[in-house]
């Protein structure tokens, strides 16, 4: 097996030219399949989505020597949907929430990045979220276990998505008890 990255730089889209970028998006195959869900590049407002992403998104590129390894971007949700998503775990405080979109090329996948993607988001001192979230779907082990080592708990399942968190300045009292976890049962993560 692959060694494990224990490093990975991030930078900004804007660091590298739009081809480069184009080059890396348009390697990608089956890692677009379960990249998230509103977060990917399918608003074709330009008639180029990839441009439009490139022009727009805060996202941030992973790499390893030079290479873009994945891309992962830390938005801010709207001071509506922070309230409603208030209301559903039913905590008061600030209306900051977080929501990650991540994704590391295959040939690279298992290898830690990742988890380290997450991480460093979720350290640096400039974050000031009250919350991070992150939404998945409900047979991504990868994608919840890289949550799940950084700290989050599932809070809830819509449909064929889990919805995970880790609340920073919200009380999180007694979650492990209150909200029960799924576990990886042969390929598939299931309440049991
Ligand atoms: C989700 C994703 C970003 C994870 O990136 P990654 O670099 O592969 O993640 P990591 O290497 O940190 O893996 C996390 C853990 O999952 C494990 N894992 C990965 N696939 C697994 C599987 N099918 N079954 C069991 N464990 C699995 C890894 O071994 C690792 O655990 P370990 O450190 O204990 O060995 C990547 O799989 C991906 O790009 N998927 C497509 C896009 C996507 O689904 N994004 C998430 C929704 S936004």
């Amino acid at each position: 097996m692959d060694k494990k990255f224990t490093d990975v730089d991030l930078i900004s889209l804007k660091d590298v030219s739009f081809k480069e970028f184009e080059k890396f998006i348009d390697s990608l195959t089956i890692e677009r399949d379960t990249w998230s869900l509103n977060l990917n590049i399918t608003n074709d407002r330009t008639n180029n989505p990839t441009k439009d992403f490139y022009n727009t998104s805060n996202a941030l590129l992973g790499i390893i020597d030079g290479n873009i390894l994945g891309l992962v971007q830390a938005s801010v949700r709207s001071e509506p949907d922070c309230l409603e998503i208030k209301k559903f775990l039913s905590v008061k405080g600030g209306n900051k929430i977080v929501e990650f979109s991540f994704l590391v090329h295959r040939e690279y996948q298992s290898r830690g990045i990742g988890t380290l993607f997450i991480k460093k988001i979720v350290l640096n001192p400039n974050n000031s979220a009250d919350m991070f979230i992150a939404r998945y779907y409900t047979n991504n082990i990868a994608s919840h276990l890289a949550f799940k080592k950084n700290g989050f708990l599932v809070y809830g399942q819509m449909e064929d998505q889990f919805f995970a968190g880790k609340k920073i300045t919200y009380s999180s009292k007694n979650d492990e008890l209150r909200y029960p976890q799924p576990k990886i049962i042969g390929d598939k993560l299931s309440y049991e």
